[in-house]
């Protein structure tokens, strides 16, 4: 519950959805590691929590998170950062089964951009604004900007972003296809976050082995030849055929009511 992390607030807003905020305002939510460590946490806890089905991560109006903690990294030599393995905390977010959804207002910028990217589905405020300006710190993007930003907008964009270390505004997210789409205020308000949480709230009420072989099978599409992750895709559908929800699923709709998904 609340009060359990000192970055992060933990709730459950809806049925079936974990909400996690980043909470470190006086840095933007720069992403420390002790903010790393806990998000991590957090997350293996939703994903092993059988009342979980999506996991919302949002930050404040203000920020996402303007970056990894430029303070911490300041001072860290090569032998340290080899060593320690710095950043092998942002490899764990890769292996949650259980799909994230990233709700966007004001800086996601380095880090705090890659940590978007690497969530399953993005919506994010007009306020929004996204950047690797990793290159003004004498750096490059190091939590996947540069593969994932190519993958997504191609070579010329992302060459572009990581060169010129430029921002990228919410609707040139959109128009490129980082996020799904833009959610507009109501009276001043974000709600970027209400809208995250009621997709959350949807993808939860489906059945969640399949929610989670369709997000085994997209991911296959950023990670082998179109040949291989259409083998991925069949073999994960003709695998749901051994569950109950499939027989449910399909037996709801021959008899004309809801399904009643048991996850199994
Ligand atoms: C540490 C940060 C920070 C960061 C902001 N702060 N971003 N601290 N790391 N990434 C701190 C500021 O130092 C300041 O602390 C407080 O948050 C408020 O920030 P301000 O700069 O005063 O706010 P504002 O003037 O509104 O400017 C907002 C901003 C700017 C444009 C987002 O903060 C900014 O440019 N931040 C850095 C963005 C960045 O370069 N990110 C990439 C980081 S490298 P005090 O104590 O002064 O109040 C990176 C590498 C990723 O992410 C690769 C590994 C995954």
């Amino acid at each position: 519950g609340a009060g359990q992390y000192g970055n992060l607030l933990i709730s459950r807003p809806g049925p079936g959805v974990e909400l996690i905020t980043l909470n470190r305002p006086k840095a933007l939510n720069a992403l420390n590691s002790a903010l790393f460590i806990e998000l991590n946490e957090a997350l293996k806890k939703a994903d092993g929590d059988a009342n979980v089905g999506a996991i919302v991560i949002s930050g404040s109006d203000k920020a996402f998170a303007a970056g990894a903690d430029i303070k911490e990294m300041r001072d860290k030599e090569y032998s340290d950062v080899y060593k320690n393995k710095f950043l092998e905390n942002w490899t764990l977010m890769s292996t949650i089964r259980k799909p994230i959804i990233a709700a966007v207002s004001g800086y996601a910028l380095g880090g705090g951009c890659e940590l978007a990217l690497m969530c399953d589905i993005i919506l994010a405020s007009p306020t929004a604004v996204f950047g690797q300006p990793e290159i003004n710190l004498g750096v490059i993007p190091g939590g996947g900007g540069t593969q994932r930003l190519a993958r997504i907008v191609g070579k010329s964009r992302a060459m572009e972003l990581t060169l010129t270390g430029r921002n990228f505004s919410a609707v040139e997210a959109e128009r490129w296809g980082v996020i799904s789409r833009i959610i507009e205020p109501v009276e001043g308000k974000q709600k970027v976050v209400d809208e995250a949480i009621e997709m959350g709230k949807l993808i939860a009420s489906k059945g969640q082995i399949a929610v989670q072989a369709g997000k085994e099978a997209v991911n296959a599409a950023y990670e082998s030849t179109l040949a291989e992750g259409l083998k991925v895709e069949r073999r994960l559908f003709y695998g749901l055929f051994a569950t109950k929800d499939q027989k449910e699923g399909m037996a709801a709709f021959a008899e004309k009511r809801k399904p009643n998904f048991t996850h199994q």
